[in-house]
């Protein structure tokens, strides 16, 4: 079986402390490419990266290097984003509950537009604009009712959903957006959950948007961008052979089924698929200890570190970088007083010795960025294959 052990530079990490995230810059590089080669089949579109899946500052930086835009949450990402050499024009900003102080901060550095969830915000945006004396561009976003295949946890493009503005007023808060002065209404939003492997649920939002847009024109509404959000999905279970997504086929679908009007710009939101197979969670073994039940192996990352398979039972791919004894069964667990801090139960891999390097693979995604200090533990450090050059 193809596996990382061949390709992870173990000897150069000699001595550095565990737990730690290691990315793989020239996978992230190449991932990038593809990007590129398979959305430029289509003009006018652009992909925002979502920095809330890495906001790594050295991934940050190639990634704005190569020339995307970027999607922001919150004032701190926005702040992330611009320090990481994003264009203002090029970022845009979502978010159910933005504070005062964020709104100011991207009407002040001028970004792209606000993805605006409520009427509620769009009149805060109005009177903080109002008394900037600039205009907020403005997209809504609108909850299409579309479920996604994937974790409860995260499909957001449901009516019961806190996320965007329900179609039954969609109407209504174009209207307002229209009537109000320091508002320009430039897009509709759309956002339908995260980890999506079947294009049908894609399928699905294209339809969606299509007959909203038919809605719209005949009232004489057409926008300048129509912005999907993101989504696509990574192999978690084979990070070797599936190292970058299917962008082919994610970029076809909405091709072939989205029907756009002349001029207007389609605009992604991808996260995870674009930054997920890069990173690698690299641990150490600290006990193996065997009950009448079990084998365990402790390790010094724990749910702090990674915390996805606590909390949405995700599977990771694990794999023993420092041995090559027979395969055997363990429960890989880390340190945290909390009976969920689990990476996997019952778990196949080369027998494990005090102080082997364990790599929890496809954790370049929502992984460092979602690390705590619970416990009082230090934060993981990031490495990049550039910084052992
Ligand atoms: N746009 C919006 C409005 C979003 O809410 C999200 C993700 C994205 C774009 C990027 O989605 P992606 O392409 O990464 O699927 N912590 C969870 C995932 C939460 C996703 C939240 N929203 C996890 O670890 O699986």
């Amino acid at each position: 079986m193809c596996c990382m052990k061949g390709t992870f530079p173990t000897e150069k990490f000699r001595g550095t402390k565990t737990p730690f995230y290691y990315y793989d810059t020239d996978l992230l590089r190449r991932t990038l490419e593809t990007i590129k080669t398979e959305m430029d089949k289509q003009p006018d579109c652009h992909l925002h990266y979502a920095v809330k899946a890495n906001a790594n500052p050295k991934v940050l930086r190639i990634i704005s290097q190569a020339g995307f835009g970027a999607d922001c949450v919150s004032g701190g990402e926005m702040k992330a984003a611009l320090a990481a050499g994003f264009p203002a024009e090029k970022i845009v900003y979502a978010g159910v509950g933005k504070s005062d102080w964020e709104i100011e901060l991207g009407l002040e550095r001028g970004i792209a537009y606000f993805n605006v969830e409520s009427s509620a915000e769009l009149e805060v945006i109005q009177e903080i604009a109002c008394r900037m004396n600039t205009t907020a561009r403005i997209s809504l976003r609108i909850n299409p009712n579309v479920g996604a295949h994937t974790h409860a946890h995260i499909t957001t493009g449901l009516s019961e959903n806190k996320f965007g503005i329900s179609m039954d007023e969609m109407h209504q808060v174009i209207e307002m957006a229209q009537s109000l002065t320091n508002i320009e209404f430039v897009g509709l939003h759309f956002h339908i959950g995260s980890q999506i492997l079947d294009m049908n649920d894609f399928v699905a939002l294209c339809n969606r948007v299509n007959e909203l847009q038919t809605q719209l024109e005949r009232q004489h509404i057409v926008v300048k961008n129509i912005n999907v959000g993101g989504g696509l999905g990574i192999d978690y279970q084979h990070p070797n052979e599936m190292p970058i997504p299917n962008f082919a086929d994610y970029f076809r679908t909405y091709r072939k089924h989205l029907s756009l009007r002349p001029g207007q710009q389609l605009h992604f939101e991808l996260g995870r698929a674009v930054v997920g197979q890069c990173g690698t969670l690299v641990t150490k073994v600290l006990y193996v200890k065997q009950t009448s039940l079990k084998l365990f192996a402790i390790v010094d990352a724990g749910m702090t570190d990674l915390i996805r398979p606590a909390l949405y039972q995700a599977y990771h791919h694990i794999e023993n970088l420092t041995s090559e004894e027979p395969l055997q069964k363990y429960d890989v667990v880390g340190p945290i007083c909390e009976s969920s801090d689990v990476f996997a139960k019952a778990y196949e891999m080369n027998a494990c010795r005090r102080g082997d390097l364990i790599a929890i693979r496809s954790a370049g995604a929502y992984g460092e960025i979602m690390a705590s200090q619970y416990n009082c533990r230090e934060l993981p450090v990031g490495y990049t294959t550039e910084d052992l050059a």
